[in-house]
């Protein structure tokens, strides 16, 4: 029980999307002894994740909150305290991907300061409104979900990834002082729902053959909202099975 009596907040862990990565998040950090608050923009499918934790023993809430809106982001803060009197653990994993935000130069303004908002801009609106609680409790560990798109070409998305990864690095300098730490995890192919063609493609430029699974992301997970991690800052780990390569390295 690595995360015993700590409190772990994860946005976009309703699993009403294709992937699902959050759901896995918070069941993992639920096994490991934490309260979590199941967030995302669909409350309906938060509180059905939250019930399945605390059919199983854990204890979690499920809050609506979209990531765009400052409100919904300090309700869930409340939310959070209200229910288990702190905050140590904030994962920023709500995130569009796929479909047209794989596009770049045909995305309207509009598009495009969408998926800034949601992809990079909430998860800083996300880490200020819990730094607070975050201080009270003498720190806390930030985990920006990342993706090794920020690393290769896909648009809109790599774009928005590769400013996560900024991101990370900016806050661990601004929050260091309050002794948060703030990481990243650059997911690879985990989830995706493609053409088999492209999974092919894509599982060649891996070194790792295998598909990866949401599970492989566990390991990652754990190590940065624990101690276990307490020396590492402002980094972003990828776990993609070595797809993403610096060209000609
Ligand atoms: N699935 C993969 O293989 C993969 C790979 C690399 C990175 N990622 C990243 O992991 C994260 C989760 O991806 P996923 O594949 O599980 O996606 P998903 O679409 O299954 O989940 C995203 C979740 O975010 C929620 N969401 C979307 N907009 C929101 C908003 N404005 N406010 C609150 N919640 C919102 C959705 O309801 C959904 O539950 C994303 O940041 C994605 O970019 C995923």
């Amino acid at each position: 029980m690595k995360l015993a009596g700590k409190v772990a907040i994860v946005t976009g862990a309703g699993g009403a999307g294709v992937g699902g990565l959050g759901v896995t998040y918070v069941q993992a950090l639920a096994a490991q002894g934490a309260s979590v608050v199941v967030s995302d923009f669909d409350g309906e499918a938060a509180e059905r994740v939250a019930a399945g934790i605390v059919a199983d023993g854990g204890r979690a809430i499920g809050v609506r909150c979209d990531v765009t809106s400052d409100d919904d982001i300090d309700a869930m803060v409340r939310a959070a305290l209200d229910a288990f009197g702190g905050i140590d653990i904030l994962v920023n994993n709500a995130g569009l991907a796929r479909g047209k935000w794989n596009e770049m130069s045909t995305l309207s303004r509009e598009d495009w300061r969408y998926i800034m908002d949601v992809n990079t801009i909430a998860p800083v609106r996300c880490s200020a409104a819990v730094r607070p609680a975050m201080q009270a409790r003498g720190g806390g560990c930030i985990v920006n979900q990342s993706s090794n798109g920020s690393q290769m070409e896909a648009g809109s998305y790599t774009v928005s990834k590769y400013a996560i990864d900024a991101v990370t690095r900016v806050l661990a300098a601004e929050f260091a002082e309050d002794n948060i730490r703030v990481n990243g995890i650059a997911p690879g192919m985990m989830t995706a729902k493609m053409p088999a063609a492209q999974v092919q493609s894509l599982l060649a430029r891996q070194t790792v053959r295998r598909q990866g699974r949401p599970d492989d992301l566990v390991g990652a997970l754990l190590y940065l909202c624990s101690d276990d991690s307490a020396f590492v800052n402002g980094q972003t780990i990828t776990v993609d099975g070595g797809m993403a390569r610096i060209p000609n390295q």
